[in-house]
């Protein structure tokens, strides 16, 4: 029986097991997850979604408390327009990030970036050439836009030194979001290196509406497989979205599929930037406790689960802070809502908003617990312990999982006692 070992997902002359590890933002694809995906051969990725925080968090730097106390003066006001982010230190954040994370790079993979377009912070078009550029700039082996049709993303990058080497990709979740694409950059003469197809049991934000369960993964997949095919377009073709074990990987490779994106499996390996008690939520989460809501002041689905602190709080939009998800005109959708609930609740201590979160305080402190439809599957890739929680799992046992194992077997880890004698 095939195993996706027999599979190499093909960069030119590059050959990568393909296995590529999904971007979760805010920090949940960590550095230490995306290392482990290059070493072992595949690709792994970094988000540099509230790339400032993640560069406070990790090394030391003070962009978040510096952005804070510039634009004190505004926390109590509802107009956001003038709380805007200096490129300059966005620049100089991304570089941390991206710069540090290559630098400890080992192995024959590759470490992509994931660039969401929905974040647009206050300043859309300029804040994401910075982002762009600086992760180029800073040694990234290449970038995955997502979150948005990123029209305008390539030109962005046009008079970039590194614009025709390192490998940009996309992330779609229906053909005439990749047709839009292609169209609208043809006459840069770049195709993008690889094109991820998105199906509707992804964790993060949906590309669908709440009609997603409507879809499925490997229709899209058929049907962009078919138009690039007529059109003669030879780009590797990913698809990701409830690719649980190596057997349903392989039925993609086998049918064509250059590699397979998976995320959820990573969730609650030990190199995931989610916080250990978090992970043992996803472990212990049944089919009923994971839902698809529109609380994403983005305007987009996402799938979470339903015990997620983040939904219901009340919190005050942080965005002197932050601020990652303000339109060019300083509006956020959780702006309005907060306003609105405590317009109606004069006086009241605490609030609670339902219907829209505060994403970015949410995903700052995980409290935000996005996943993918199967996490009521992790239990089943690992083993309890004596206190009744889940075994964590090392990222290079899920990855070996999804390379070797054959048919719908999923390799548990090693019994303790195993691992002893063998150390
Ligand atoms: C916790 C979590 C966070 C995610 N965050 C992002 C993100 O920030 N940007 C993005 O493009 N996709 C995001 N995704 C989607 C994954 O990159 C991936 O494409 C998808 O989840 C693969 O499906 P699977 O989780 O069933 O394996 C996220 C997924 C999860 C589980």
């Amino acid at each position: 029986m095939a195993c996706v070992n027999d599979f190499r997902l093909r960069f030119g002359r590059r050959e990568l097991v393909p296995i590529v590890i999904g971007g979760m933002g805010v920090d949940i694809s960590a550095t230490a997850l995306a290392l482990e995906g290059a070493r072992l051969g595949g690709i792994g990725h970094i988000s540099d979604a509230m790339v400032h925080t993640v560069s406070d968090r990790r090394y030391d730097t003070r962009f978040v408390s510096q952005k804070a106390k510039l634009y004190k003066h505004n926390a109590a006001s509802s107009d956001k327009s003038k709380v805007l982010f200096d490129l300059g230190r966005l620049a100089e954040a991304t570089h941390n990030h991206v710069g540090r994370t290559m630098e400890a790079k080992r192995g024959e993979g590759l470490i992509f970036i994931n660039c969401m377009e929905k974040l647009t912070m206050n300043a859309p078009r300029e804040t994401l050439r910075v982002r762009l550029r600086s992760a180029l700039d800073a040694g990234i082996d290449g970038i995955t836009l997502s979150a948005g049709l990123h029209l305008g993303s390539f030109a962005l990058l046009e008079d970039h030194p590194r614009f025709r080497d390192a490998k940009l990709g996309i992330i779609v979740s229906s053909l005439r979001a990749l047709q839009l694409f292609l169209r609208k950059n043809a006459r840069l003469r770049r195709l993008p290196d690889y094109v991820i197809v998105e199906g509707p049991l992804a964790g993060g934000h949906l590309g669908f509406g709440m009609d997603w369960a409507q879809f499925d993964l490997r229709s899209i997949v058929a049907e962009v497989e078919q138009y690039l095919k007529a059109e003669a377009l030879d780009i590797p073709l990913i698809p990701a979205g409830g690719i649980f074990t190596g057997g349903d990987a392989v039925s993609y490779l086998e049918a064509g599929a250059a590699a397979v994106q998976v995320a959820t499996r990573f969730t609650v390996t030990r190199e995931c930037g989610l916080p250990d008690p978090v992970k043992q939520e996803y472990f212990s989460a049944t089919e009923e406790d994971i839902e698809v809501n529109m609380i994403s002041p983005t305007g987009y689905p996402m799938r979470m689960l339903k015990g997620s602190p983040a939904i219901g709080a009340g919190n005050r939009p942080n965005c002197e802070a932050y601020g990652y998800l303000l339109d060019g005109n300083g509006n956020c959708a959780y702006i309005t809502a907060y306003n609105r609930e405590v317009l109606a609740h004069p006086g009241a201590k605490k609030i609670s908003v339902r219907d829209k979160t505060c994403l970015c305080t949410a995903m700052r402190n995980f409290e935000c617990w996005t996943c993918g439809h199967y996490t009521y599957r992790l239990k089943d890739t690992t083993r309890r312990l004596a206190d009744g929680s889940f075994e964590l799992l090392d990222a290079e046992h899920v990855f070996r999982d999804y390379q070797f194992s054959t048919g719908q077997n999923i390799a548990l880890p090693a019994q303790a006692e195993a691992k002893v004698s063998v150390g």
